[in-house]
């Protein structure tokens, strides 16, 4: 399996490898990271394919591109599990778990529309997490429950 599925995301020689993505979800972290295609980054996706680890994963592989910090938060909300490898000359110059903290600020909003945070007053949002996968988020304001489709819906 292994073998074929290196026939269809080959090795690059710089860039990202975002490996263990939550199966489904690649497009979504192209969304996050702002790639429709038609800037003309060089880039391949594998969905629903096996795992070693997990039963499926997906990957995106980018290349001549780094992730921004912001953007791994992001990220970690929709796939807690996901393994961000820094290419260079083919090699894994470095391999890091995203992190999800047990508290997020600041990434996304509440999406109550009467909530404290979203008043004219600067107020950072603020949320503890219920469950990390899928996402379960409550608001540390007003406690409004936010689901990964929520969350998806801001990216
Ligand atoms: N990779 C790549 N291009 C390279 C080197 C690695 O696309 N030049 C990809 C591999 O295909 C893999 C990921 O980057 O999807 C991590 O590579 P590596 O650490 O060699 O693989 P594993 O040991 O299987 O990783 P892990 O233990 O994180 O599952």
């Amino acid at each position: 399996m292994q073998a074929r599925q290196e026939l269809y995301v080959r090795k690059i020689e710089d860039g990202t490898v975002i490996d263990h993505i939550t199966p489904g979800f690649a497009l979504d972290v192209l969304k996050i990271l702002g790639i429709n295609g038609k800037s003309g980054e060089v880039l391949s996706t594998a969905i629903n394919v096996e795992s070693k680890h997990l039963h499926h994963k997906d990957i995106v592989k980018i290349q001549n591109r780094e992730l921004k910090p912001g953007e791994v938060d992001k990220i970690a909300l929709i796939a807690p599990n996901a393994t961000i490898n820094i290419i260079r000359n083919y090699d894994v110059a470095s391999k890091k778990k995203v992190e999800l903290p047990s508290v997020i600020r600041g990434i996304i909003k509440c999406d109550n529309p009467s909530c404290i945070s979203n008043s004219m007053e600067p107020v950072e949002p603020q949320f503890g997490v219920d469950r990390r996968e899928p996402i379960r988020l409550h608001c540390h304001y007003c406690s409004h429950i936010m689901e990964r489709e929520d969350v998806l819906k801001q990216f």
